[in-house]
């Protein structure tokens, strides 16, 4: 019988779980206000995503469409949304489901508060970032983005502003502290908040001494995942058989026969299921 290690931080992180089991706990809900919208894709998982769909969930990708929605119950997803956003829906006087994940929520409130103390805020991250844009919309015109060292040399105002800063929650720890750096020594008076979450890191970690001791590990995530891409670079420096599936039909069993420990871990967005079918296939074998 081989030994199977699952990664404990395997698949969704709390925030990602919490707004999945929203979404579902909404559609069970008898008194709910049909139809029933995500701001986005709740998660970035297509087979969820559909699923959610084929019960009846409509995506709302625009922001724009938002504005035109005037019934119905609005699910708010991990990422939160700007206040602009959340003050439009409140006014059409639709139900709001607000499954921001308290970390990013977190996030907001700390922007707000130094906007309205008059301070500048500068937000490391990918300003593109669906989550970024809404850290952005709690506060002003004195809110800027920036995430690579050229940018943080760059940074232009003036010396007696205050400057709180603070973090895109899935970035990376060494990046932020030399962009903070570069901007201390610039001589800001800074209010450095590192809002980091770390599910990211703590998965990596797990994944990295899974790897270490095991003869194959599986890593399981979507093709455009990011962060599972980085997962399965992680468990390939430690075990040359590594092996990165969508699915369980992706799994070649004839690899791990000669395996006698075999670890397995996944992506934030891979539902449990998946994880699930894979790990009592393998224990099957
Ligand atoms: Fe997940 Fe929330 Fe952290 S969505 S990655 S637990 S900030």
């Amino acid at each position: 019988m081989k030994r199977v290690l699952l990664a404990k931080s395997a698949g969704f992180c709390f925030g990602v779980k919490r707004a999945v089991d929203c979404v579902y706990g909404e559609l069970e809900n008898p008194e709910e206000e049909l139809p029933i919208y995500t701001c986005g894709p709740i998660i970035h998982n297509e087979i969820v995503v559909k699923d959610l769909e084929s019960k009846g969930v409509i995506v709302i990708d625009d922001d724009e469409k938002l504005k035109d929605i005037k019934k119905g119950t609005v699910i708010l997803r991990s990422h939160g949304v700007s206040k602009k956003i959340y003050d439009q829906l409140q006014k059409n006087g639709v139900k709001i489901v607000d499954a921001t994940c308290p970390f990013v929520r977190k996030i907001h409130k700390i922007v707000m508060k130094a906007t309205e103390e008059g301070e500048r805020v500068i937000v490391i991250g990918d300003r593109k970032h669906a989550e970024v844009e809404g850290i952005c919309g709690w506060g002003g015109d004195n809110v800027i983005t920036l995430k690579t060292e050229e940018e943080a040399e760059n940074i232009c105002f003036s010396i007696d502003e205050k400057v709180t800063i603070v973090s895109q929650t899935t970035f990376n720890y060494k990046k932020f502290d030399k962009l903070v750096e570069i901007i201390a020594k610039k001589g800001y008076d800074i209010n450095v908040v590192n809002t980091i979450c770390n599910a990211t890191s703590d998965r990596q970690t797990e994944a990295r001494e899974i790897a270490k001791q095991v003869d194959s590990m599986i890593v399981i995530g979507g093709k455009h995942s990011s962060n599972t891409q980085k997962l399965y670079e992680i468990c390939k420096e430690e075990c040359d058989n590594t092996y990165y599936i969508q699915t369980l039909v992706d799994l070649d069993t004839r690899q791990l026969q000669s395996s006698d420990s075999i670890g397995i871990t996944a992506g934030a967005s891979t539902p449990k299921n998946i994880i699930e079918e894979v790990q009592l296939h393998v224990r099957e074998l």
